[in-house]
């Protein structure tokens, strides 16, 4: 698919664009530009541009604006030494977003346009990627929405692929800082044969106001439990979790159906692996982790995801009890594992399973 190419007439001047990438913040900032692609149910996928950065032209009675029909991607362009530029597995987000259409009676976006897509973003954007000191990052948001102008219910006939992004530091400020995570008893994320595996604006709807329950304890993440018992930890509004054992092994909540596929977990995973240890996949109680943190058979609990990258847990909390992990210190397979990843990702340490992708020399 070509792409034709609309430069912005007013980009951001070069020393506000310098300071901007200097010290960014999450999600605030946005480059020059935006891809577009249009999709019809009568023609399919169409109309591929980059255009410049600016709001969209939607009529008020657009289905998204009423039913919630829309998927995202989160994906990041690192910058190596060498001044090239990098992504990490975009196939598998290009698969992730399919899938997440899929469930969503949303069109497919075909993998090699979405990482075209990229490519094309940063081929008039490049110069948005901050240099790699301090963890920053040029953050992908591609996301598709129902456009279609129409009031019925039933899967929209017109959608629009779109892909914006944003020079991007930590999620989490402050260093590998153990976060509070609160955990949300009266509130789920995600059923049994709903939208919890699909990266879809509802389920982070329908997170926020745990999550704002959460802020006023001091949390800045909401662990969810399993909808039909709330027995079962899930995962957070945003992040996959890890809990480290003292005999060395590691556990993960399997994928059961509600819980996103994280490609950072993945990644993890296999990094694990790769070190001979052993990961569990499983269903994991809170009152194993309860338990096994006083007993001290649990010794790390670690968050994961594009955007918190790996950040250790220091304390989960609720109504009714707060259990603190490693004295609320990082713990030591965190860091590393962290080390590990970000140093595949900004081409420090050797990309051993192929994981990068090159956007731009
Ligand atoms: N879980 C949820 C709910 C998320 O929003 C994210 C972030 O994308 C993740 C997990 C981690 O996924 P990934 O590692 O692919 O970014
Ligand atoms: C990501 O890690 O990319 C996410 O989408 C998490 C959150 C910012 C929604």
């Amino acid at each position: 698919m070509q792409f034709e190419v609309t430069r912005n007439p007013n980009p951001v001047p070069d020393a506000e664009r310098e300071a901007i990438i200097a010290n960014p913040t999450f999600g605030t900032h946005f480059t020059d530009h935006q891809v577009v692609v249009v999709w019809e149910k009568d023609k399919g996928w169409h109309s591929a541009q980059v255009i410049p950065y600016g709001p969209i032209m939607m009529d008020p009675s657009a289905a998204v604006l009423h039913y919630g029909q829309e998927i995202f991607e989160g994906i990041k362009a690192y910058r190596h030494e060498d001044g090239s530029i990098w992504t990490f597995r975009p196939e598998a987000n290009a698969r992730r977003l399919q899938r997440s259409a899929y469930r969503m009676a949303l069109p497919e976006l075909p993998v090699d346009v979405f990482v075209d897509s990229l490519r094309e973003l940063i081929a008039v954007d490049g110069a948005w990627v901050p240099s790699p000191e301090g963890e920053k990052t040029l953050y992908f948001r591609p996301f598709e929405i129902a456009a279609e102008n129409f009031l019925g219910v039933r899967a929209a006939q017109r959608a629009e692929y779109r892909v914006i992004a944003s020079p991007v530091g930590p999620y989490f400020t402050g260093g590998i800082k153990p976060v509070s995570i609160w955990i949300a008893l009266d509130s789920s994320r995600a059923g049994k044969h709903g939208t919890g595996e699909a990266k879809t604006g509802g389920n982070y709807a329908a997170s926020l106001l745990a999550q704002q329950k959460g802020y006023e304890n001091g949390c800045s993440q909401v662990m969810f439990l399993d909808a039909e018992t709330a027995t079962y930890i899930e995962e957070l509004g945003g992040m996959n979790l890890f809990f480290v054992y003292k005999d060395g092994h590691i556990a993960t909540p399997s994928l059961d159906g509600t819980i996103l596929h994280g490609i950072t977990r993945d990644s993890i995973i296999t990094l694990l692996e790769d070190r001979g240890l052993s990961v569990e996949q499983r269903r994991i109680s809170l009152d194993e982790v309860r338990e096994g943190v006083s007993t001290g058979e649990i010794v790390e609990v670690f968050a994961c995801g594009t955007a918190a990258v790996v950040t250790p847990v220091g304390v989960l909390k609720s109504e009714r009890e707060e259990i603190v992990i490693g004295g609320n210190e990082p713990g030591a397979l965190t860091v590393d594992i962290r080390t590990e990843l970000t140093g595949i990702q900004y081409g420090r340490v050797a990309d051993r399973h192929n994981w990068l992708v090159k956007l731009a020399d």
